[in-house]
């Protein structure tokens, strides 16, 4: 049985990996942190379409994945259609299941997003959420201090409540009925969030990822596989996060190095 292969830069993308194997318990899945290029979101466009081209390849040849998930908002924002078009497997991102969610949700048509720098520059959000709600007003803030204080552990401190309050104050002010989590790091301080915005539906777009998976995956008759995860930096740091997000102290966890094989095998120029 194939496995599911999902990644993001960093510890974010466990918030999805959480929600599928909810889901789809008796599925098998691969996870790459690619936490030595962590953060993307400060990173140029074509950069972070390598990274997530080359994540998916490897997962590809090294495991025969089925299904490829980028559970990173910055990487969808850089790469969807690109690899849909270019692999053969069922490429699934989070951008347009976050808009399909706050569309569906809102009831004022003000709806907020949260993401990284690139994400926000790219207006992916906007686009996507004015498919389903042309006359929508969505206020983007940009929230890479959010990706840092997760990706330290520090997602339940004073530090970071100060800076969900200083990111959702002008969303609070534009007076937002709903708000997208559009970094997947974010559901790892969503208390923090929702604390900060009590009468704001909160949209996680890996809710509507899940929907999108269910029609890909057959119904496995008994367990088949688990979970691998791999990072391209320290086992030891992802580990800790991991396994408390998880809630799972059996977690296997391997440190690769794609950018070893980077060079030949995964390396893709830029002009290609
Ligand atoms: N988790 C990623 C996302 O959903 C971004 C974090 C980063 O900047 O690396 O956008």
């Amino acid at each position: 049985m194939f496995p599911i292969g999902i990644m993001d830069s960093g510890v974010g993308g466990l918030s999805v990996v959480k929600k599928l194997r909810e889901h789809f318990p008796n599925e098998s899945y691969i996870f790459v942190a690619d936490e030595a290029h962590c953060p993307y979101g400060i990173r140029p466009t074509e950069q972070i379409y390598q990274f997530t081209r080359q994540i998916a390849h490897y997962l590809i040849d090294q495991y025969r994945i089925k299904l490829f998930i980028i559970a990173c908002n910055t990487a969808t924002a850089a790469s969807l259609p690109r690899l849909q078009e270019e692999l053969s497997i069922p490429v699934i991102g989070m951008i347009d299941a976050g808009a399909f969610l706050a569309a569906k949700t809102t009831k004022t048509q003000n709806i907020g997003v949260i993401a990284t720098k690139r994400t926000v520059h790219s207006k992916k959000y906007c686009q996507a959420i004015h498919h389903y709600l042309p006359h929508a007003n969505v206020q983007q803030q940009e929230a890479s201090s959010f990706v840092t204080l997760i990706e330290n552990n520090e997602m339940n401190t004073a530090l970071a409540t100060e800076e969900v309050k200083k990111v959702l104050t002008p969303l609070l002010k534009a007076n937002i009925d709903t708000l997208v989590l559009g970094c997947t790091h974010f559901p790892l301080m969503a208390t923090t969030i929702a604390k900060q915005a009590p009468s704001v539906h909160i949209i996680d777009p890996a809710d509507q990822v899940v929907c999108q998976v269910r029609p890909l995956v057959k119904a496995q008759p008994a367990k088949t596989g688990d979970l691998l995860l791999l990072t391209t930096a320290s086992a030891k740091h992802f580990q800790s996060i991991a396994q408390t997000f998880l809630d799972d102290t059996t977690l296997t966890i391997q440190q690769i190095d794609i950018e070893g094989s980077y060079e030949n095998k995964y390396a893709f120029k830029l002009s290609n």
